[in-house]
């Protein structure tokens, strides 16, 4: 019977009849797996991908893992990595090699920008990077050699929504694989394959996770790419610790709940923010008045906690003594777990086939759990700080 993604979430990978009745998995450390003799090594060994048979290829608190963001992103397959970054790599690097070539959108999430400009060059790999805005336009950048097509919706910083189906329908058309970040609105709230997507990267790190504690990250895919993906992330040595994944598995349980948090606090917050004089616009997609609201109404089932703001100009100063003085809003990297963040967002260096054509500085917020009201006084004695008072 298909179930809901609630649903989904309470139980997938429990197994409480299979383990004396204990509602979560037994939490698994496992380096050496002893076989029953040689022929036992040799027949787990044939298929080891999809057995127990040495700590590495993952144990059953990974599978339990694995199973649980697969089902609920409507995917056969998932492989967890020791973080998003590594989903990244392990996703880019199953499906290219000297001479080819990937069709990078503009907005990415800067690290992976880097990756393509160093490790893929240094591979041999070209990257060419595509208005995030293109749509199906992106057809006249594929050439004989292009591989990848690689979408990451809403943008890192900048919020721009893709066009997901139209950019997929056209890479298909050329025989181009189709990768998306779909971190912001995780499994829950966009559904890459109903979109056209092949293969899905999450840095689990954000909302999966959820908690701040974990670096994580997992790769979804149909079945036809597990072998290759598994195989890859496999010789580049990535494995995940039993600890790890019984974390990220139970901070999944919680996912639905908090995200609707999230994104009812994340509204409340940017439509707050839109009626400061301080500010010049909000960059949240489900607000209606931003440029990909139709596109996210279309595509997306929900909003998260993510989103930036447009200042009016202000010397750099005032906008680091608004972010220094926060009391709730906490100045670090990463985001998606429970507490709020605020970070400066460096855009005009972070784009090369676009232009950031904002006057004054943008700040990137994470809304977390916390009354909102006290975030928006927490911002407001912020906003005084940025007019100098
Ligand atoms: C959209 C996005 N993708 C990937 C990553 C990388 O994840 P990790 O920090 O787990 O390597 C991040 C981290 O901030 C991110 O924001």
């Amino acid at each position: 019977m298909k179930r809901r993604d609630r649903t989904l979430i309470t139980h997938t990978g429990n197994n409480p009849k299979g383990n004396k009745g204990i509602v979560n998995p037994p939490v698994y450390h496992a380096s050496t797996i002893l076989f029953d003799n040689v022929a036992d090594m040799r027949a787990r060994g044939r298929d080891k991908f999809n057995n127990v048979y040495y700590g590495r290829y993952g144990t059953p608190t990974t599978f339990a893992l694995e199973e649980t963001v697969a089902a609920l992103e409507e995917a056969d397959r998932a492989v967890a990595v020791p973080s998003g970054m590594g989903a990244i790599a392990g996703a880019l690097l199953s499906f290219v090699g000297t001479g080819d070539h990937v069709l990078m959108v503009d907005s990415v999430y800067e690290p992976t920008r880097f990756f393509c400009d160093s490790q893929l060059k240094k591979f041999g790999v070209e990257t060419t990077y595509y208005d995030p805005l293109i749509g199906a336009g992106i057809a006249d950048l594929i050439g004989p050699n292009t591989k990848v097509v690689y979408l990451e919706s809403p943008g890192s910083h900048t919020f721009e929504i893709q066009d997901v189906p139209a950019i997929a329908t056209a890479a298909h058309a050329r025989g181009c694989v189709v990768i998306m970040d779909n971190t912001w609105a995780s499994p829950l709230y966009f559904k890459p394959y109903r979109h056209g997507v092949d293969l899905v990267v999450h840095a689990a790190t954000k909302y999966l996770v959820g908690h701040s504690d974990v670096m994580m990250g997992i790769i979804t895919m149909r079945d036809e790419y597990f072998k290759q993906v598994k195989t890859q992330v496999h010789g580049m040595g990535f494995a995940v610790g039993g600890d790890d994944c019984y974390l990220a598995l139970r901070g999944i349980r919680t996912l639905s709940a908090r995200l609707a948090q999230h994104q009812e606090g994340a509204l409340i917050l940017a439509k707050w923010l839109q009626s400061r004089p301080e500010v010049e616009r909000v960059l949240h997609p489900a607000l209606p008045d931003h440029p990909g609201h139709q596109l996210w109404k279309r595509d997306f089932l929900g909003s998260t906690g993510l989103f930036g703001v447009v200042l009016k100009p202000a010397a750099e100063e005032r906008v680091n003594a608004m972010i220094d003085g926060m009391e709730l809003f906490g100045l670090g990297f990463s985001w998606g777990g429970y507490e709020s963040l605020i970070v400066p967002s460096a855009l005009t260096t972070a784009r090369t086939a676009t232009k950031w054509d904002a006057a004054g500085p943008t700040v990137r917020l994470h809304a977390g759990l916390e009354d909102p009201q006290d975030l928006i006084e927490d911002l407001a004695s912020g906003l005084d700080r940025l007019r100098g008072n």
